[in-house]
């Protein structure tokens, strides 16, 4: 039977049970320590949190607001018992209201503005843990620490730079942007770099209503841009983030951003071969020449799973000229759009998210619609140039299918295959809307699906693959949910996943966003091969309002960012949700952190 014996190595650990605790619950015999909290101070100079006197000088040389993102890359340095590894993360979005007493949404001042571009980004933080214990502490002045912001120059790079779609009157050559914004998911690449997805851009800009070119609004709104006012309001403090005074300037995000974090002195660049859309997240894997294979989701709803195909090989080599040339990888290939159809009868799909009769699965064919390879287009009506900068509008003219939320989209290291979390589309099937299909089944969906999809003959450049439905979320007891086939009375419920990883056995991690059981968020393993395969067991849940991001999963440890603590709705510095992670009488912080087993053995055996 497939619950005979143990559950799958690495996954050996009582699941936690679903939960409202305002704190970080973990499995018996595991510890956990914060690593890092929002405002303590990572570069040379900057000063210790203090809520109260925050600057936006203060801030530019501390840990951003809103870890999402996570990547831990090797470091070969030694201090003493200590094993030091370079921390990259991402600062998604500020929370105004949380971070500033008395702050008022209507007038909120310059120095908040500024303190809000200075926490966004990402940071570069080295990490230090014992030998003997998965506790990890962030070293502060390193030299290879380092903070990105919302006004750091980027340089565009790939067959969009220079493009007239990206000018504006302070960089008229369109090759040169101040900062990233809202950098949700990510990747790591081979090569030694980080990707990170710029997902909701329209929130930062103001006055897409007023823009008089019908044309022009029209795609800044099929990128979600509307309205007048934006809820931060910066369009008072500089003008490019007015679309009525610099119209270009939202084109200029939306992209994936290409970080060297092993180089202080880098510039960080906007890859704009890998198109332009709400990018939750972008993981790479190689095909067997060496070529890159990136996969990435659209999170919005009814939007689309991309994937891009590098031209040139990763160089194995350690020379400066091999590094130089991995930097170039990214910025010539195919970008593709993905289609699936499904294999069984019609009237099988009746929205209810029941298995259709034929095979007992959710599953079917799909083939990757190319849209650009270098300057040329494969789209008809739309140069290369206007294909990567208003990508959603060729996958729209290519017939892509449209998909409950994309969100985080990885191979597995072990098996190749493709995992896609899809984390729910509660407008699936709602008047005027696409209703459901195969790869989307249910009508209204809350709970969301994770789709793995195999490439034809294992090559990841591969033009058709087949995918089928590995989860179908929610409530176990709902006849709606499916586990690849586990028995249900044995899972734990999993409600809206987001951002995956995989451990060192092939096991998949899933963290959630938006639980809808009636539990806080949390971070699940379930295993992928074997009698196991479909068996989800929760981990851990985070505290009251916030969701949970970045997992990385190394054998001694497990690192997740808790994002936006204590966001829920009338909630304010004065009146907290949460009082998450330093008790009633502190800031709530978003922070990063780690869960070790207490007897200092592996995760999961
Ligand atoms: Fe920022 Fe799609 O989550
Ligand atoms: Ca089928
Ligand atoms: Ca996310
Ligand atoms: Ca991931």
């Amino acid at each position: 039977s497939r619950t005979k014996g143990k559950p799958a190595k690495g996954l050996r650990f009582t699941p936690v049970e679903p939960n409202t605790k305002d704190e970080v619950t973990v499995p018996e015999g595991y510890g956990q320590n914060i690593v890092i909290r929002w405002g303590e101070p990572i570069l040379r100079g900057a000063p210790d949190f203090d809520p109260e006197k925050q600057s936006a000088k203060a801030q530019a040389g501390q840990f951003g607001y809103n870890n999402d993102f996570l990547s831990l890359l090797p470091l070969k340095e030694q201090e003493g018992d200590g094993e030091r590894q370079l921390m990259v993360a991402n600062h998604e979005y500020t929370d105004e209201v949380l971070m500033f007493a008395g702050y008022d949404p209507d007038e909120p001042t310059r120095e908040q503005a500024e303190i809000g571009w200075a926490a966004h980004g990402l940071s570069v933080v080295v990490v230090e843990g014992g030998k003997s214990s998965g506790a990890l502490e962030a070293v502060p002045r390193h030299r290879l620490n380092r903070r990105i912001t919302a006004t750091t120059p980027f340089e565009v790079a790939g067959p969009a730079a220079g493009s007239k779609w990206l000018r504006t009157s302070a960089d008229p050559e369109g090759r040169t942007v101040l900062g990233t914004l809202n950098n949700c998911a990510g990747g790591t690449t081979p090569w030694g770099t980080t990707l990170h997805g710029e997902e909701n851009i329209d929130q930062y800009f103001a006055n897409t209503e007023k823009v008089k070119d019908e044309e022009h609004r029209k795609r800044l709104e099929r990128y979600a841009l509307k309205g007048t006012d934006t809820e931060r309001k910066w369009e008072r403090f500089d003008d490019r983030f007015d679309v009525t005074k610099e119209p270009y300037e939202p084109h200029r995000f939306g992209w994936v951003v290409e970080l060297d974090p092993y180089d202080p002195d880098s510039t960080p660049r906007k890859r704009t071969a890998l198109g332009r859309f709400k990018h939750e997240a972008a993981q790479p894997r190689l095909t067997r020449d060496g070529r890159a294979v990136v996969y990435m989701g659209d999170d919005e709803r009814f939007e689309y799973l991309y994937k891009f195909v590098s031209s040139k090989r990763m160089r194995s080599g350690r020379s400066r000229a091999d590094h130089e040339h991995n930097l170039t990888l990214l910025d010539d290939g195919t970008l593709y759009v993905a289609e699936l159809n499904g294999d069984s009868p019609r009237d099988d799909i009746d929205g209810s998210g029941e298995l259709p009769s034929d095979d007992h699965e959710f599953d079917g064919t799909g083939r990757w619609i190319p849209l650009a390879t270098g300057d040329r287009s494969h789209v008809e009506g739309m140069t290369a140039e206007e294909v990567y900068v208003f990508t959603r509008i060729a996958a729209d003219k290519a017939g892509a299918t449209k998909m409950d939320r994309p969100e985080d989209v990885e191979p597995s290291p072990r098996t190749g295959r493709v995992y896609a979390a899809l984390t729910n589309n509660t407008d699936r099937g709602a008047a005027g809307k696409a209703g459901p299909d195969e790869a989307n089944p249910r009508k209204g969906n809350k709970h969301g699906q994770v789709l793995e999809f195999s490439e034809h003959g294992d090559d990841p450049a591969a033009r058709r693959f087949k995918w089928r439905l590995f989860l179908v979320c929610g409530d176990p007891d709902d006849p709606g949910t499916y586990f690849a086939g586990f028995p249900k009375d044995q899972v734990s419920p999993i409600s809206c996943p987001d951002n995956i990883t995989f451990d060192s056995y092939g096991n998949l991690w899933l963290s959630t966003d938006g639980n809808e059981l009636g539990s806080h968020d949390g971070l699940f393993g379930v295993a992928t091969v074997g009698r196991r395969r479909g068996e989800v067991r929760a981990f851990l849940t985070v505290p009251t309002g916030a969701e949970t991001c970045g997992p990385v999963v190394q054998s001694r440890r497990v690192l997740v960012a808790v994002q936006h603590p204590g966001e829920v709705d009338g909630a304010s510095v004065e009146k907290p949700a949460s009082q998450w992670p330093d008790g009633p009488d502190a800031y709530v912080r978003p922070s990063v952190v780690s869960v070790w087993r207490k007897d200092g053995s592996d995760i999961g055996v």
